[in-house]
């Protein structure tokens, strides 16, 4: 059962995302994966079998038992050893809270736990789930046991949840999970040998002890490439600004708050890289002289004199050497214009530029939408996508560029 791109197991739990696996399972078939679906009972009150069947062309599993004749139920029986043993990846989405806690315990009390157990290739879950439910710390324990068994898990992301709330909880973006299955399947190690630094998030700087000025950022970007280049073999350090976000697997993070703080460790830690990229959102301006008492609240208007604060990209770019260097370029207009005067004045080699202050990409959003600047002359509109598949494409392009630069040089 075989497809060209290889065989995968979707299990899907009884979430009201259910539906959202429908896009998923197309977004496998569409990348020419051989998709076999596994049902759980709860699954099916969500969305009824025959919507896979006919996405995948094959049969769902549904049960361990309750097949019509004595053969079937010898050969249902032991389908859970055999279907696990073609297929090279099983993704559960949505993962149900009951499923993780059964999967992290080792639980076989249906088709699709007992063949998790049975099975093993690589395993991807999407969890999904009420905030409160993804927050509890039996949830949060069982999902650290999946992690550290080296377990792939695709985060829920933010939003409006079905139940009312606002929250974490929120299926990740089918296209998401289908990358990260592929990138299971097919793992790349073409960026192995080289130094990654990547800075990313806001800053924060303090106008007194208590207050301080900042931008909405939220560092997906940054940490979305973080994880992409260390997948890809890459020994990475991400510079990060304060933001909320889980460390990425395999990356030093060196933290810090302020423009200068940001400076300092991007300088100490330029020797090693090959390939910088700053994705982080620098405030422009600071209050060089922070008062040390908290300012205090007045009728009259209170005027800050702010000082524009060090130029890191700038700096990196007279430093560079034969490094090559990533800028961002985060406008509200006029972007391609903005995106190849910064590859000019900065000395970058790409930069990325996306439109920013608009609902659904940019700061604090799930996708992106990049257009990107080579040093050659060329401009690549990559398309709105979520931040993973984006900082994918932008290390492709990053090595392609490399190649088409070293051609240059030599001519
Ligand atoms: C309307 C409704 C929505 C639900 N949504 C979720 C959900 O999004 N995530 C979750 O973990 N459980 C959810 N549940 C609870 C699961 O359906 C329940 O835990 C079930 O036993 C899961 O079975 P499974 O893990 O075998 O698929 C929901 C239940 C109902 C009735």
């Amino acid at each position: 059962m075989s497809g060209p791109g290889g065989t995968v197991l979707l299990g899907i739990g009884g979430g009201i995302a259910a539906y959202k696996a429908a896009e998923l399972a197309r977004a496998l078939v569409q990348r020419d994966l051989a998709v076999q679906v596994v049902m759980t009972a709860a699954a099916q009150e969500f969305v009824r079998p025959l919507t896979f069947a006919s996405l995948t062309g094959r049969r769902v599993i549904t049960d361990m038992f309750s097949s019509a004749s004595p053969e079937a139920t010898l050969s249902s029986a032991v389908e859970h050893i055999g279907v696990g043993q073609e297929a090279g990846v099983l993704v559960v989405a949505p993962a149900t809270a009951d499923l993780m806690a059964k999967f992290a315990h080792g639980l076989a009390t249906d088709f699709l736990t007992t063949l998790y157990l049975a099975f093993t290739g690589r395993v991807v879950l999407a969890p999904a789930m009420n905030t409160n439910m993804w927050r509890h710390p039996a949830t949060a324990a069982n999902l650290e046991t999946l992690r550290a068994r080296g377990h792939r898990i695709v985060d829920p992301e933010d939003g409006f949840l079905a139940c009312g709330m606002i929250g974490p909880g929120r299926l990740a973006d089918p296209e998401t999970i289908a990358e990260a299955v592929w990138q299971e399947l097919h793992p790349r190690r073409d960026l192995e040998g080289e130094t990654v630094l990547i800075t990313a998030g806001p800053t924060q700087e303090p106008l007194d002890p208590v207050r301080f000025i900042s931008n909405r950022s939220s560092g997906r970007m940054g940490y979305a490439l973080a994880e992409a280049a260390a997948e890809r073999g890459a020994r990475v350090i991400l510079v990060s600004g304060p933001v909320n976000l889980a460390e990425p697997a395999g990356v030093r993070v060196v933290r810090v708050r302020t423009a200068s703080e940001m400076r300092e460790a991007v300088l100490a830690n330029l020797e090693p890289a090959t390939i910088i990229i700053k994705a982080a959102a620098v405030a422009d301006f600071h209050l060089a002289s922070v008062p040390e008492q908290k300012i205090k609240k007045t009728a009259a208007r209170l005027s800050l004199a702010l000082d524009p604060t060090p130029d890191i990209l700038a700096e990196v770019g007279r430093a560079k050497g034969g490094r090559l260097l990533i800028g961002f370029a985060a406008e509200t207009e006029n972007l391609r214009q903005e995106a190849r005067r910064k590859l000019q004045t900065k000395n970058c080699d790409m930069v990325a530029g996306n439109l920013v202050g608009r609902e659904g990409t940019g700061f604090d959003a799930e996708e992106n939408e990049v257009i990107l600047a080579l040093r050659t002359g060329e401009v690549l509109e990559l398309g709105r996508a979520p931040k993973r598949v984006v900082a994918g494409r932008i290390f492709d392009e990053a090595l392609k560029l490399r190649l088409a630069l070293h051609a240059l040089d030599e001519r």
